[in-house]
């Protein structure tokens, strides 16, 4: 049996979030080691001298990416809104606990990556924000559309490590060290929310063109009659 195509989108959350989750165990193990895992190549000194935020960061953007594709299954939607309502709470918790970690970690662990870098994660950090707010206003007056549209675009901000991850991670392990530039930490960081910022626009303007085809057709065919 072919699978339903309204599957397509969790699934595809859940693929990109892997990622980071992937990442985040990595370092959490390298945090178990202690002074062993420091010597490791992708350890982080920062991490080991200030473990908590980082932490922080980890486990509640890993739980963020696991579960968050739940919430865009129609399925599981309408047959358990009260899981819906609830694990929307769970997952506000969690963006809050890795966007404020994520902000920071930006200011107070050692800079690199320069001023484009730092606005950068700053932007990520007022897109997740934002976003939440008026996906919360929206379904408080009942536009689930709207709110559909905010979760989305909040979403997009919560995944652009992700997508920065499946760009940068080739391209280094094709280049090497030369790769790692100010501008082109800053240049993914960015890039990352673009991309995924320019997706949501476009599925939403598509299912807005198809709504008003379909609405339009209804109209015509019940004039007809
Ligand atoms: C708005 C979204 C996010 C922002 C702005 C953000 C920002 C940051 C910042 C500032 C750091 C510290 C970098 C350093 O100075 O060493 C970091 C590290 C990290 N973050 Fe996030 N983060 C976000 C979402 C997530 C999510 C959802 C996960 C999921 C697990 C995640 C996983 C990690 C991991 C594993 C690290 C360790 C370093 C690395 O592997 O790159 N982040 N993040």
């Amino acid at each position: 049996m072919p699978l339903d195509r309204s599957w397509f989108a969790p699934i595809l959350l859940l693929l990109l979030g892997f990622i980071s989750v992937l990442f985040g165990a990595l370092h959490l193990n390298l945090l178990g080691q202690g002074d062993v895992g420091a010597e490791h190549q992708m350890a982080s000194t920062h991490y080991f001298n200030m473990p908590v935020p980082i932490i922080i960061h980890i486990i509640s953007g890993s739980f963020f990416n696991i579960f968050v594709p739940l919430q865009f299954a129609k399925q599981i939607r309408s047959r358990w809104p009260k899981l819906h309502r609830y694990l929307g709470r769970c997952l506000l918790i969690c963006a809050l606990g890795f966007g404020f970690s994520g902000l920071w970690m930006n200011h107070f662990y050692p800079q690199y990556g320069g001023v484009l870098k730092y606005l950068g994660i700053a932007v990520h950090c007022l897109v997740l924000v934002v976003s939440l707010l008026l996906a919360y206003r929206a379904i408080r007056r009942g536009d689930v559309e709207s709110h559909k549209a905010w979760m989305m675009r909040m979403t997009a901000a919560a995944l652009s490590p992700a997508t920065q991850r499946l760009f940068i991670i080739p391209t280094y392990l094709l280049i090497g060290e030369d790769l790692v530039t100010d501008v082109v930490i800053a240049g993914v960081i960015w890039f990352g929310l673009a991309v995924n910022l320019g997706f949501v626009e476009w599925i939403l303007r598509k299912k807005k063109a198809s709504d008003f085809k379909r609405t339009s057709h209804k109209q015509v065919a019940e004039s007809s009659y």
